[in-house]
């Protein structure tokens, strides 16, 4: 049995009431017509959109029944790669920046101890 692989693009196109899908343990759900009958309302769901719910709706600790429905609304598989970019996106997603940052602090560093060293260098075996 093959089962369809959703993209993390696929899964924020489904990101509105009349039309949602739900990422939970790395599996996509269409809760579409389960939003009107949620017994913890529409909007917990709805604030997850785009994004790994798995943890939402572990907290809430559903029960047996909460978790059999969900076979019934599955849409496939959640792409692996995918996953690293729903916990990524929040934060900074430009890693360039990142790195730019890091290598900024770091001259920040080497540059004043370099001239440190270069003064003693010269203060000991210059003159
Ligand atoms: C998408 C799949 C979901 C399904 C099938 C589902 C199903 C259910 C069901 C059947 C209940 C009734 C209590 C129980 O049986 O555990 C419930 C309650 C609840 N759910 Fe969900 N739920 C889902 C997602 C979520 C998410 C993502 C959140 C939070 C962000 C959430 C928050 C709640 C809360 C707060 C209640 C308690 C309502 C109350 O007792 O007043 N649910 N859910």
């Amino acid at each position: 049995m093959s089962e369809k692989i959703v993209t993390y693009a696929q899964l924020l196109e489904h990101n509105k009431k009349e039309d949602i899908w739900a990422l939970i343990h790395g599996k996509v759900y269409d809760v579409t017509k389960f939003l009107d009958e949620h017994p913890g309302g529409d909007e917990v769901i709805l604030s997850e959109a785009g994004k790994d719910a798995t943890e939402a709706f572990e907290d809430v600790g559903h029960s047996d029944e909460a978790r059999e429905l969900l076979p019934g609304m599955l849409v496939g598989e959640f792409e692996k790669d995918s996953e690293l970019k729903t916990s990524k996106v929040f934060n900074s997603n430009s890693s360039a920046v990142d790195n730019a940052v890091q290598q900024g602090s770091n001259v920040m560093y080497f540059v004043p101890l370099g001239l440190l060293g270069a003064y003693f260098a010269w203060r000991f075996y210059g003159a």
